[in-house]
């Protein structure tokens, strides 16, 4: 990297802004301005206002606060254009390119209190950050953010409220951003009345509290979720914040392929090439629909006898791991209560864990453990590092974490999942299980900030609401919303591959099963779950495609997507030539066309398509589950499995059924 003074942080010509920075194609520009001592800032792209003129700054207790007697002390610049590769994820190869300003700015009375802005402007966005020098104390408590995001107040946004019991766990509201009467959590995306589509999101959030949004008057102010004392953090000097983002798109299917977030975390300091994406099946949605349970009894799921059972169909069906919920003591009456005693290294008595990892080795099946914390962190983590060795001593490397509940417990205090401290509980686990060789996927998680670039095992997160919500609580809307919105924070473990769509009618899921097959493909994840029962798999055709889909791509190829209404993607999987599309629509039944246009030219492919049924059908199809027009309440379950010869350029139009999609393979063919 080379520093190349101030030519890509000119002083501006004229108006209320010193300095902008241009992006390297000169398509996004960031201006910083400093007025009566306050900083501020705008963004546009293509000439059209993204961020009007918003306030930057921080409030320190018992400090001059920054932001409000500033002074612009010095601007430096410098361009990256680099790539890096990818230890899994949804491309292999990352570029990284953009245009960095670095402002000091101090305060006018006093020269020690210094602090940077470093932005960095990419042809689709930005991030921004405040770093923090050393000065006379060692510690400062940040009283609350003052940044803003003046975006658009009649823009159409998508947003979860924050600091609710279930956390991200909510359908997405749409409303005029002027309209948003809650704070909210990020990535905050919206549709602005010039038709650009903008999300506002943090990347490497590390000892802090996560950032929530909330509208003040006629602007939007970032909240750092705040510890129960009201206090946002403590911090150790010197500290960088983490980076503040907007993502900026002219199409919103371009918008889910934005990678500022990962751009703007570290490389990993160790290898971590021992971090393997896979799939899995579990002792789980039989826990959710009540065939059996997570505490022992007559219908306890995780038995010896039972996981064998789950090895045997993971072997068989050519998935590589079982999941094992329940297995240890602590899940008896009303577990979220009885959590704060659970054990982590203390099977219930028909449970053998030894005998169920020599079973799992001699078949070739991963065991993936579980460790539900119900938020008891003290618990938990005096538990340590012994919770760990005993999966260890087991040869288990995939855990599940889980912090059900809907506040934390920690040093006696309840406090939000998102604050600081727990923040900082969830680094320390990535730590430790670090340390151990072992992959995370962490429900009730912190949201993702693209940390998993500096910590491959943190692999995938739930942080949304996923498919366990079904039986009332979800829409097919929320799949062509989650793209969009979750999916921009990283992998998503939605749990889909749900064939029993009745379920035992406690969840009867909204979809069409090859919706169910779409989503392996529409929602990333590096761990994706075959979520039903295995028996409902064997000798189901439409398995043949949750068989072959990877969970680790080399590319992503966004197709058509319009958030709320469709979204339809092709992925290059990371260890051949083979392509999978996934497509998904609302409600609203619709054709969609995929051009072939990703293939490579002069080969020849062939398409394995699952799709839904429509009303007229050729002779000969071949009918998965049932037959006729498909339809997520009145006809979920018919399947059309066709193959097609198809070459770059070819074009593909499918129909959706209402609540439906389509999954295709496409093979390249020697
Ligand atoms: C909620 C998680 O999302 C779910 O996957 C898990 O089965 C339960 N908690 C129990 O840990």
């Amino acid at each position: 990297m080379k520093w190349l003074g101030n030519k890509f942080s000119q002083k501006t010509q004229t108006g209320e802004y010193s300095h902008e920075v241009f992006s390297p194609s000169g398509r996004v520009r960031f201006m910083l301005g400093v007025r009566d001592g306050g900083v501020f800032y705008s963004l546009k792209r293509d000439e059209k206002v993204i961020v009007r003129e918003s306030k930057l700054g921080l409030d320190f207790v018992g400090e001059e606060s920054f932001g409000r007697k500033f002074k612009l002390l010095a601007v430096k610049g410098q361009e990256v254009n680099s790539k890096w590769e990818t230890v899994f994820g949804e491309e292999k190869v990352v570029v990284n390119k953009y245009h960095e300003g670095e402002f000091r700015l101090g305060c006018l009375e006093d020269e020690r209190g210094v602090i940077v802005v470093r932005v960095r402007v990419f042809d689709d966005g930005i991030g921004f950050r405040y770093e923090i020098a050393e000065r006379g104390v060692e510690q400062l408590t940040v009283k609350e953010e003052l940044t803003e995001f003046n975006v658009d107040q009649n823009g159409r946004a998508w947003w979860i409220p924050a600091y609710q019991p279930d956390r991200y766990e909510y359908l997405y509201q749409r409303s005029q951003v002027v309209a948003m009467d809650k704070p909210v959590h990020t990535p905050l995306t919206i549709k602005t009345t010039s038709g650009a589509y903008v999300s506002i999101h943090e990347a490497a959030l590390y000892d802090y509290g996560a950032m929530v949004v909330r509208r003040h008057g006629d602007t939007l102010r970032a909240e750092v979720t705040p510890m129960a004392n009201g206090d946002a953090a403590q911090i150790e000097l010197p500290f960088n914040t983490p980076w503040r983002v907007v993502m900026v798109a002219s199409r919103a299917m371009d918008l889910a392929v934005n990678r500022i977030m990962l751009n703007l975390n570290e490389p990993a300091r160790e290898d971590f090439a021992w971090v393997k994406p896979m799939k899995y099946l579990g002792i789980w949605w039989s826990l959710h629909i009540g065939e059996q349970t997570w505490h022992a009894g007559d219908r306890h799921g995780a038995t010896t006898e039972n996981t064998m059972e789950y090895i045997d169909y993971a072997a068989k069906l050519g998935i590589r791991a079982v999941l094992i919920e329940g297995w240890n003591e602590g899940w008896e009456g009303d577990w979220l209560e009885c959590g704060k005693d659970n054990k982590f290294t203390l099977a219930y008595p028909d449970f053998n864990m030894k005998k169920v990892a020599d079973y799992a080795k001699e078949k070739g099946v991963e065991i993936v453990g579980h460790h539900e914390t119900v938020g008891f962190i003290e618990n938990y983590e005096s538990q340590w590092p012994e919770a760990f060795e005993f999966y260890k001593d087991h040869g288990v490397k995939y855990i599940k974490l889980g912090y059900a509940g809907t506040r934390m417990l920690i040093d006696g205090t309840r406090e939000f999942h998102h604050c600081q401290p727990g923040v900082r509980h969830y680094q320390r686990v990535a730590e430790i299980a670090a340390k151990y060789g072992m992959m995370l996927n962490i429900h009730e998680p912190i949201k993702g900030t693209g940390i998993e670039r500096t910590w491959p095992n943190i692999m995938t997160r739930e942080g949304a609401r996923g498919q366990e919500y079904e039986g009332g609580g979800m829409t097919p809307e929320h799949h062509t919303i989650i793209p969009f919105t979750r999916g921009l924070a990283g992998g998503f473990d939605y749990t889909p591959g749900i064939f029993d769509i009745h379920s035992n009618g406690v969840k009867t899921v909204w979809s069409t099963l090859a919706r169910q097959l779409a989503l392996f493909v529409t929602i990333y994840s590096s761990w994706q779950m075959a979520a039903d029962r295995p028996r409902f798999y064997e000798g189901n055709p439409a398995f043949k495609f949750v068989q072959d889909v990877p969970a680790d791509w080399q590319k992503t190829v966004p197709l058509v997507g319009e958030i709320g209404e469709c979204w339809v993607v092709a992925r290059q999987d990371r260890e051949s030539d083979d392509w999978y599309v996934g497509g998904v629509t609302n409600e609203d039944a619709r054709a969609v066309s995929v051009y072939f246009e990703f293939l490579d030219e002069g080969c020849e492919y062939e398409a394995e398509i699952y799709r839904d049924g429509c009303e007229q059908e050729a002779e000969g199809v071949t009918w998965v589950g049932a037959e006729g027009r498909a339809h997520f309440r009145e006809n979920p379950l018919a399947v059309v499995i066709e193959k097609r010869r198809v070459k770059k350029g070819d074009r593909l139009e499918v129909w959706m059924a209402e609540g439906g999609g389509f999954a295709v393979r496409v093979k390249r063919v020697e």
